[in-house]
């Protein structure tokens, strides 16, 4: 028998997830870990944590399945990005690592432009605006913040960075992850010289850029003995979480996006050409698979919204099934209610640490089941505002995929396709980055010959959900109103975080 593993050091815990050579996901199993917030806006990381839990994630993988270790052709990764780990000259951690979900550095960002000349000379480096989760911001921030930490770095590393070269003892990055650093030409697939001129950060402080499917290693003796692997298997790159998500939902081919309703709500559309957005409002980050990338849009709170709405408008006093039927007894449009979600600022369209959240249109005629049915519609057209932004890249998009916990409420599939307009695919397997990891292995050892011999078979559309018509036309009005609330709103949104 032939098993891969993947690995997908996440923001909550390090899933592993052992997939057999046929396709068949044998078991998966999760190792959580804390998160320090030390300051409001702050959100850490102790590297150790990620290492001790792999080990035992990996070693409850080998105890659950009762497999032979030395079955197990590749190991692969999924990792949380953004997040920087910083090393000292002896590869020791020299502080919490600084993760995506951390706002600490808008003033960095603003140095960013200030150093590069503004933002279209930003994208002609790396494609991208400078925002506050990515990495270079955090690296200017030790720098002005603590110098004295900052003076003994010596490598700056993402996650599964971290935790790989702990299993090999080799240090590299993957281009998925080496463009969520802002530090990376994402065309020509290396550090961009120019921008670190400009930043005045030192090539040598990143590591070797390869593809996804690199082989970069393999498990050392030490790491055998402490894990029961076995001494020499072969640890494939891997991607970003979002990049190992695509993979494992089939996005692997022109044409096919995939949303996602999770915590936050991810738009990712597979592009052939890296052609930036040069509005700076949607990410164009590499694929895993190489030779392609794809852009993203990222919205900070899409099931988040709905959590917050559950717990703090209705006391957790009514289950998902009941606040799922009370949301079909609305029509669409939820009869002029509009909710903009924004209730930790926006990413993507609108990059905006100030915007807040609104129901907007209230009257007398409204009651709970328009609160709960209009909170679906504002995260669709949250997601839309990807869409869009996608289209008009020119990135084509014939097959929607929906993923995520939201995606699992029919109310909210049918939601999905009325305000994209779009045909909505269902997928058979769910197991997210981790399952692309366990993909990414197999491509990277030579088990699968490409992605589509990877994936295609495993990954199946179980179901689709046509859009309404007449739904999709008043849905198209109604979102009309909810794009220009922002703009009426942005100054409104300012003023008052003035006063917070
Ligand atoms: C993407 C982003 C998040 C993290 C979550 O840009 O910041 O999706 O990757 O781990």
């Amino acid at each position: 028998m032939s098993y891969l593993l993947g690995l997908d050091i996440g923001t909550s815990g390090v899933k592993g997830l052992l997939l057999s050579g046929e396709g068949e996901i044998k078991l998966t199993h999760t190792e959580n870990y804390p998160l320090y917030t030390p300051h409001p806006g702050w959100a850490e990381q102790n590297p150790e944590d990620w290492w001790e839990a792999t080990k035992k994630c990996i070693k409850g993988i080998i105890s659950k399945s009762g497999i032979d270790p030395a079955d197990i052709k590749g190991i692969s990764f999924s990792g949380q990005m953004h997040s920087s780990v910083f090393l000292d000259e002896n590869m020791e951690i020299i502080r919490p690592a600084i993760l995506w979900s951390d706002t600490r550095t808008s003033k960095q960002c603003q140095e960013i432009y200030e150093r590069v000349g503004g933002l279209e000379s930003l994208i002609g480096y790396v494609s991208n605006p400078a925002l506050e989760g990515f990495t270079a911001p955090k690296i200017l921030w030790l720098r002005e913040n603590e110098p004295e930490n900052y003076a003994k770095v010596k490598m700056v590393l993402l996650p599964k960075d971290y935790v790989r070269f702990k299993l090999t003892g080799a240090v590299h990055m993957d281009v998925s992850d080496g463009a969520g650093t802002l530090l990376m030409d994402v065309v020509k697939k290396d550090w961009s010289e120019g921008l670190l001129e400009k930043l005045g950060l030192s090539r040598e402080i990143l590591p070797p850029v390869v593809e996804s499917i690199a082989v970069t290693g393999e498990i050392t003796e030490e790491v055998a003995a402490e894990t029961g692997l076995k001494a020499g298997t072969p640890v494939v790159a891997g991607g970003a979480d979002n990049a190992c998500g695509a993979v494992g939902s089939g996005i692997i081919k022109e044409g096919r996006v995939m949303v996602s309703i999770g915590t936050s709500g991810v738009v990712v559309a597979f592009a052939r050409q890296p052609n930036a957005d040069q509005g700076g409002r949607i990410h164009l980050f590499n694929h895993s698979r190489p030779d392609s990338w794809y852009m993203m849009g990222v919205m900070l709170s899409a099931g988040m919204s709905f959590e917050w709405m559950k717990e703090n408008l209705f006391g957790n006093d009514l289950d998902y099934d009941r606040l799922n039927a009370l949301a079909a007894e609305v029509e669409a449009g939820s009869e002029g209610l509009i909710f903009l979600p924004y209730l930790y600022g926006e990413r993507t369209p609108h990059a905006d640490a100030n915007a807040r959240g609104v129901y907007f249109g209230i009257s007398g005629k409204h009651d709970r089941r328009h609160f709960i049915r209009s909170t679906m519609e504002g995260v669709a057209y949250g997601l839309n505002d990807s869409l869009e932004l996608i289209k008009a890249q020119g990135v084509a998009i014939d097959e929607i995929r929906a993923i995520g916990g939201g995606a699992k409420s029919p109310v909210w599939q049918q939601i999905l396709a009325d305000i994209f307009g779009h045909e909505i695919s269902l997928l058979n397997v769910e197991e997210g980055p981790a399952f692309g990891a366990a993909l990414i292995a197999g491509v990277g050892v030579g088990l699968y010959d490409s992605f589509e011999e990877a994936g295609e078979s495993i990954i199946r559309v179980d179901k689709t959900i046509a859009p309404i018509e007449d739904n999709v036309k008043r849905y198209n009005e109604y979102y009309s109103i909810y794009r220009d609330l922002y703009n009426s709103l942005k100054g409104d949104f300012a003023n008052l975080a003035n006063l917070n």
